[in-house]
């Protein structure tokens, strides 16, 4: 997910563009920049920087060229480390146009190629680069609309593109497809952005862009075209109420509620990026090398802190079955002291939203420091634990913002489920047929997820009564006691009340003391090998007077009969499940912490990244 500004009008374009990426920086923060026309002359003046966008503004003291266009961007990384070079804007080999994207082109390694062999030669790693020297290409015997619009019918993914010319600086184009871009439209002046956050200081009059359209933005005009037919599109200004804060949440009160609802198209994302044309699962990162070392690994250490460690823990899960391959998840402070016994053979996966928690970072070291492959899970692209590990692979989630993680974590999930099956492919421990069955329900995961959260106002209505309460118990059996020691997690962090997640299954070796009229416990008994024993559990607690709000699968008549309050997932491989658990869990907690007042998205006590021991 990343910013992108521009501008066209009457006013001088570099303060415009800088103000609308400091609105923009929640959306990514790891290089920024712009280009503009430079002065009169016919050619683009671009400053690019790797970092916050505070050193962008450094780069471009005292500069004002009076140019009255401009594009900008501030970058969350996907392909390409963050730098200078693979900062936007990016030119094509001609230095006449410049181009800012949001989103991924797939295919771009294929085109990538072609134009070299036509001797472009290309300066930085990104994806970006790719599709401005394919319009720069056309360019040549097009005008600029038409040469933008024969290089996007070429592109795959899903991506929002704003492009500048020097030849022809009277406009600006712009285009999207599924990723958002908006127009704000002024007096004798017009705004574009990927969200309504920098547009609401100069306008309330948005067009939200549909995909596959394509814009003329010049600073009287607004002209909208279907890029397949280039027929005309009318599009309805629509006026925005909203204060600035509520625009950098998408109109949610908290970034915390806002992440939750984002998972459908997280998944979604990471899905598309882990399947090649032929249906199997791939990971750009890993090399054939990699894949060798992969085929020799024994064992596996799922090593991570905190949320992340419930997703190791649920990985260990995944890996022990399907790649056959003894799998131990544990907490990246206890395993860095606890010298442990590692040699080549050896695999340690570091798992990891920020790349940057010092106890995780030390037990990579150590990791490596003893022999073993270190391949890091991770959100954050170019940090340290991802520069430093043997292997990285992605999970796309985009920036979090709020402390308490929640996409991070289901994407989380879903790449270490793509993790497995990739070994199990490696190790020939997965036939096909059963392959081409576990994707197809991994397919089923983003629709299944939006169904879930559909349940929002009944989980608000739930929260309504039991928000005063200080004690809250979750239990869980195989993949989902992580879930119910994430529950546990996200209650207490955002609440500050007392939630414990335990394995239902040690319910009778002490926890079954604290039951009574007074106990609310959190069940999670999806359909699985275990519900039978998660009913037990359940009936024991009834027995002794506790309240139940069970998470189960849809249609379950018998778990709803047993439970006072009950949330469902659609039936769904045991396997995955968690990534639906997990979800009326998080909507709990957040509208318990909303209820008792607290800041849910920088709870007391806590830092979105660990950099400390
Ligand atoms: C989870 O909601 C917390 N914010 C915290 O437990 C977090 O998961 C942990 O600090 C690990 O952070 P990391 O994923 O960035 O390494």
């Amino acid at each position: 997910m990343c910013g992108i500004v521009g501008y066209i009008g009457s006013r001088s374009a570099i303060p415009i563009l800088v103000n609308g990426l400091e609105r923009l920086e929640y959306r990514g923060y790891d290089s920024a920049g712009i280009a503009c026309l430079n002065g009169q002359r016919e050619s683009l003046f671009v400053v690019k920087e790797q970092g916050k966008l505070a050193r962008l503004k450094e780069q471009l003291q005292g500069f004002d060229l009076h140019s009255r266009i401009g594009i900008g961007h501030t970058r969350w990384a996907t392909h390409g480390v963050p730098s200078r070079d693979n900062a936007h804007p990016h030119q094509d080999a001609s230095g006449r146009i410049a181009l800012v994207h949001n989103g991924i082109i797939e295919n771009y390694a294929v085109l990538k190629k072609e134009l070299q062999r036509k001797g472009v030669k290309f300066h930085s790693e990104t994806d970006t680069e790719v599709a401005a020297n394919l319009i720069g290409h056309y360019y040549k015997n097009h005008s600029l609309e038409e040469a933008f619009r024969k290089a996007v019918l070429r592109l795959e993914g899903f991506f929002a593109f704003v492009v500048l010319s020097a030849e022809e600086p009277e406009k600006l184009i712009v285009f999207r497809r599924s990723n958002p871009l908006c127009l704000g439209i002024g007096e004798g002046e017009n705004f574009i952005a990927s969200d309504v956050t920098p547009l609401l200081e100069y306008t309330r009059r948005i067009i939200y862009l549909e995909d596959d359209e394509y814009g003329v933005v010049s600073r009287d005009k607004v002209v909208l075209r279907s890029l397949k037919t280039r027929k005309t599109v009318k599009r309805a200004t629509v006026h925005i109420d909203w204060d600035i804060s509520q625009a950098e949440k998408g109109g949610y009160p908290h970034f915390m509620i806002k992440e939750i609802h984002e998972q459908p198209q997280v998944l979604s994302a990471a899905i598309q990026k882990r399947l090649n044309r032929r249906g199997n699962v791939y990971f750009d990162t890993l090399s054939p090398g990699m894949d060798k070392k992969l085929k020799r690994i024994k064992n596996i250490y799922l090593v991570s802190c905190g949320t992340a460690y419930h997703a190791g823990m649920v990985g260990n899960y995944m890996m022990g079955k399907y790649a056959r391959l003894p799998a131990e998840a544990t907490v990246s402070s206890e395993f860095r002291y606890e010298d442990p016994i590692l040699n080549k053979d050896d695999l340690v996966i570091l798992i990891t939203q920020s790349g940057e928690t010092a106890d995780t970072l030390a037990a990579m070291r150590e990791a490596k420091q003893k022999g073993a492959m270190t391949l890091a899970v991770v959100n954050v692209v170019g940090s340290t634990i991802a520069r430093e590990s043997d292997a990285v692979v992605y999970t796309h989630a985009g920036p979090e913002i709020g402390v308490a993680s929640t996409k991070a974590y289901t994407a989380q999930l879903a790449t270490l489920a793509f993790l497995t099956l990739y070994l199990a492919q490696l190790k020939g421990t997965i036939t096909k047929k059963e392959l081409k069955r576990m994707i197809a329900e991994l397919r089923k995961l983003p629709a299944a997820a939006r169904k879930v959260l559909k349940q929002e106002a009944a989980i608000e209505k739930s929260a309504r009564q039991h928000y005063h309460r200080r004690n809250f118990l979750y239990i869980g059996r195989g993949y989902n006691f992580p879930t119910a020691l994430e529950g546990a997690l996200k209650l207490k962090e955002i609440t500050y009340a007392h939630a414990h997640g335990y394995a239902a299954g040690e319910m009778k070796h002490g926890p079954i003391a604290l039951i009574d009229h007074e106990q609310l416990v959190i069940c999670m008994a999806p359909r699985s090998r275990t519900y039978e024993k998660m009913l037990s559990n359940i009936e024991e607690i009834r027995a002794r007077d506790g309240m139940i709000i069970a998470i189960g699968t849809e249609g379950d008549k018998r778990l709803e009969k047993l439970a006072d309050e009950i949330f469902c997932i659609p039936k769904t491989e045991e396997v995955f499940s968690p990534i639906l658990t997990v979800l009326p869990l998080q909507l709990f907690a957040y509208k318990i912490a909303v209820f008792n007042k607290r800041d849910v998205d920088q709870p007391r006590n806590l830092a979105k990244s660990v950099t400390v021991e």
